[in-house]
């Protein structure tokens, strides 16, 4: 049996899914909340680098990473032996009562990946919602304000405070009744479809004036807002990037008004777009920023990191039980030495080496709208007619579909993209795999309009 240590690109030794995989399948159904939404049958068992073997042992190349969580690829042996050594020495303690030495360790490490002006402060938490829910307390409880404003096809997260922020899908809030109140939404700059028919470079412009000339005057007094929080590349939102400028501009505003600047960098970040954060493209300096996913490859860690001068409050406003587990701390400590080793760099390397083979898919393939990203972060958005540029997930679902079926392993993302966020450690044969079986499958989607 082929087993993921000895492949580095795909073996499918069945029809999929295969027998084991169907059983468990039928298991899941049965016993799992039917609120998750699998796009495949992938039943996974191991994994290796950029390489997952499933139940019954076929290997398939990751273009998913677990949403975008195992930036050092699958059970790196720095990150498993990092993980079984603090295992074996100490499992839990809870930073919120007591000290231990990995959390103003990795502290430390997270706060020099942002210098700046100020020194920074940092809170861990669990999960990308937890951060977000920490950052908008943070907010509130440093400006003494309580309106926040976020932007349309964000994705925050799903617990009630983070999920008030999220403008995605209308699945993600439907039915769960009063959000918080105080939350605006605006146009995110979407470059490919701006409705003033701007470049990416310059898309924008008008929803920073219906912030300032429209919102501000007519909906909240710019003194009662204690937040503006972006994705700097939406990720749920169908991995679409804002301009620089428009950041910048943002970050003037918020400094205009007292108003704290959250980035969240929960998809974004941990050195998948070539840098340790994507707002740092558009040099920018935020308030507090997100950050959870790539932190720890796979181990439940997130953290949000803010200005010295915000992060001020008393001890008792803030805590979790589980947040900095000494495991989590561990995994995270050897996940940044091989993002600072080499892997950041490869990620900036293969995203340079994959954009120059796929920005011209557009012109190549008539259901390829939109080819857009930065580093490993790379989204396509596909479409049924480029000139109407008519969404078409029923497509966009098939190309994934049938990618899984040639052994390639990629998400959904936004109405009608795909997103690829491999591992950061993929190599050039990985990349060419992948853009091939994409290839592909675009001229299997083509026979279907
Ligand atoms: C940008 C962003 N923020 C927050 C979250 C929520 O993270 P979690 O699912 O870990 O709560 C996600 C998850 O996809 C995300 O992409």
């Amino acid at each position: 049996m082929i087993t993921a240590t000895e492949t580095k690109l795909p073996r499918l030794l069945m029809e999929l899914p295969g027998p084991q995989a169907k059983k468990v399948i039928e298991d899941d159904a049965k016993f799992m909340s039917p609120s998750l939404t699998r796009e495949y049958p992938l039943v996974a068992k191991r994994g290796h680098g950029a390489i997952v073997e499933d139940i019954d042992g076929n290997a398939f190349l990751d273009f998913a990473a677990g949403i975008a969580v195992c930036s050092t690829g699958h059970c790196h042996p720095k990150v498993v032996e990092a993980i079984q050594k603090q295992a074996a020495e100490l499992i839990h303690i809870s930073g919120t009562d007591f000290y231990h030495h990995h959390l103003p360790q990795l502290a430390e490490r997270l706060v020099a990946t942002m210098p700046g002006k100020e020194h920074k402060k940092v809170f861990f938490g669990n999960s990308g919602t937890e951060a977000v829910e920490g950052a908008i307390k943070l907010a509130r409880y440093a400006t003494k304000r309580d309106k926040l404003i976020a932007f349309y096809g964000c994705f925050h997260g799903r617990t009630l405070g983070s999920l008030s922020l999220t403008a995605s899908k209308n699945t993600q809030r439907k039915h769960f009744g009063a959000l918080l109140g105080g939350v605006e939404h605006i146009p995110f700059p979407y470059a490919y479809r701006c409705a003033h028919g701007h470049t990416p470079e310059t898309c924008g412009t008008e929803i920073l004036e219906l912030l300032e000339q429209q919102m501000f005057k007519r909906l909240f007094a710019p003194e009662e807002i204690a937040a503006i929080i972006i994705e700097p590349i939406q990720g749920e939102g169908g991995f679409v990037p804002a301009p620089a400028f428009f950041l910048q501009e943002l970050q003037r505003i918020c400094n205009r008004h007292g108003i704290m600047l959250i980035v969240d960098e929960v998809q974004s970040g941990m050195g998948r777009t070539g840098k340790w954060w994507s707002y740092e493209h558009a040099g920018i300096e935020p308030d507090i920023l997100c950050t959870a996913k790539g932190i720890a490859s796979g181990m439940p860690l997130s953290a949000f990191i803010a200005k010295e001068s915000v992060m001020r409050w008393k001890p008792g406003s803030h805590g979790s039980t589980y947040g900095g587990n000494p495991v989590c701390i561990a995994s995270a400590m050897a996940t940044m030495d091989l993002i600072e080793g080499g892997y950041m760099e490869n990620a900036r390397k293969m995203g340079d080496y994959i954009f120059g083979r796929i920005n011209d898919w557009p012109s190549r393939f008539k259901v390829v709208g939109d080819v857009r990203g930065k580093g490993l972060m790379i989204g396509i958005e596909i479409v049924r007619d480029q000139k109407t540029k008519e969404k078409a997930a029923d497509l966009r679902d098939a190309v994934i579909n049938k990618a899984f079926r040639k052994g390639l392993l990629l998400l959904s993302s936004g109405e009608n993209s795909i997103r690829m966020s491999p591992p950061l450690l993929i190599d050039q044969e990985q990349a060419d795999f992948a853009i091939r079986t994409l290839e592909d499958c675009f001229r299997e989607a083509e026979t279907k309009i």
